[in-house]
């Protein structure tokens, strides 16, 4: 095991705690990269000035650099520091906000979901980047379209992405822009015009490609939160039979999902000043790997950490991050996986039949579900 193969290794969490125990802030000469695992650590370097997202001499991928999805990439507040990231946030946090939870809910609802694992695939990748894009207008067809073009998108984003797909990225980026650049001249909108209001006018290019930014933030993120939380439900079937009797108890299950088995693994920060942090002495050009799903289970941030318990005064987590660079869509994100694992409930599907397996990734942990094979009847 390592840091990097936990993100998508079935039981990470061991091998997290023995990285603690270790030191929470270490150097792993093999991966070249610091590792933070303690609570303390993830903290100190998410809101240490001198660890920004990016490296300083790669600002963009160079896989990507010169395609459309590369210009995007630059110009997304989580890929940037300073007035990029501050500017955009400001003009797109309060929107977020204020999104009113009975129109996400009714937005769900509205999504007829096949059974099975064809239904599940729709409820975790399709459904909740179409909730987005209907918030910010676009019609349910074109919805949908845009949650297939963010699919593509996000490709873009992860080094695993063969050429094919950075091709498809850069394709779905041409689209997404027209898709936007249309929507925006509609100026029939709220949550968009509030949006357009904190951006320049100069700025088109950059409010575009935060709004792509909103989509591609929502895609794998919420898979992973809603797959986990069925995965809660199949690992012990007590759980399905209290949320149908009780469905008050999903809010408490999926925040505690959120914490103890979090789709955003980790996340990386890059040092561009000499820092010393935990007694740590970091220079710049080096990498650190801030494991977020280890603090989470760090005892000294929540007793008990490796327990599920719905019940678990002030929970604390790591999974939106912390500091500036904190997500802020937490709340849209628990409304959608809410209003999913409602339907899901209700419908009491056959979790005995899903076979699931990790969708590749370095960082994110999304189960892929499948229809088992039915066995003949003899
Ligand atoms: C379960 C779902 C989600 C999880 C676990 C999640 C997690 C995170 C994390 C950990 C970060 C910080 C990354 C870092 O500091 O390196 C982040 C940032 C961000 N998230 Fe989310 N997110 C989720 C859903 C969403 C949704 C639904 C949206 C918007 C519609 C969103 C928008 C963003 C944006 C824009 C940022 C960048 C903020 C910045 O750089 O200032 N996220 N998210």
């Amino acid at each position: 095991m390592d840091p990097i193969i936990a993100a998508t290794h079935t039981d990470p969490y061991s091998y997290y705690a023995s990285l603690r125990a270790a030191g929470g802030l270490t150097f792993d000469p093999q991966l070249n990269l610091w590792i933070a695992s303690s609570a303390e650590a993830v903290c100190a370097v998410l809101r240490h000035p001198a660890c920004v997202v990016r490296p300083a001499h790669e600002p963009v991928p160079k896989a990507i650099a010169e395609g459309p999805a590369g210009r995007v990439f630059g110009r997304l507040m989580r890929m940037n520091e300073g007035e990029p990231q501050r500017c955009p946030k400001a003009a797109i946090a309060p929107g977020l906000q204020a999104i009113d939870r009975q129109q996400v809910e009714a937005l769900v609802k509205a999504r007829f979901l096949k059974d099975g694992a064809e239904g599940l695939h729709q409820a975790q990748f399709i459904g909740p980047t179409s909730v987005v894009a209907a918030l910010l207008g676009f019609n349910p067809a074109d919805s949908r379209l845009i949650s297939e073009l963010t699919g593509d998108f996000v490709a873009c984003l992860s080094p695993l992405s063969d050429a094919t797909q950075l091709d498809a990225a850069h394709r779905a980026t041409e689209q997404l822009l027209t898709f936007f650049r249309e929507r925006i001249e509609a100026q029939d909108n709220p949550l968009l015009a509030r949006i357009g209001q904190g951006f320049a006018d100069a700025d088109t290019n950059s409010l575009i490609a935060n709004l792509i930014g909103l989509l591609s933030q929502t895609y794998e993120a919420t898979a992973g939160l809603i797959g986990n939380a069925l995965l809660a439900l199949i690992r012990d079937p007590a759980l399905p039979h209290t949320l149908r009797a009780d469905p008050t108890q999903i809010s408490p299950l999926l925040v505690e999902v959120q914490r103890l088995d979090p789709s955003v693994q980790n996340t990386r920060r890059f040092v561009i000043a000499p820092c010393e942090i935990l007694g740590a002495m970091l220079n710049p050009g080096d990498a650190v790997l801030v494991l977020l799903a280890s603090a989470n289970r760090d005892p000294q941030l929540n007793p008990q950490p490796d327990v599920l318990l719905l019940e678990r005064p002030n929970r604390r987590s790591f999974s939106f991050g912390t500091g500036h660079h904190e997500c802020p869509g937490q709340a849209l994100a628990l409304g959608i996986a809410h209003a999913t694992l409602d339907i899901l409930v209700e419908r009491a599907p056959r979790l005995d039949r899903l076979a699931w397996r990790y969708r590749p990734s370095i960082n994110a942990r999304i189960p892929l579900f499948s229809d088992r094979p039915v066995a003949k009847a003899r």
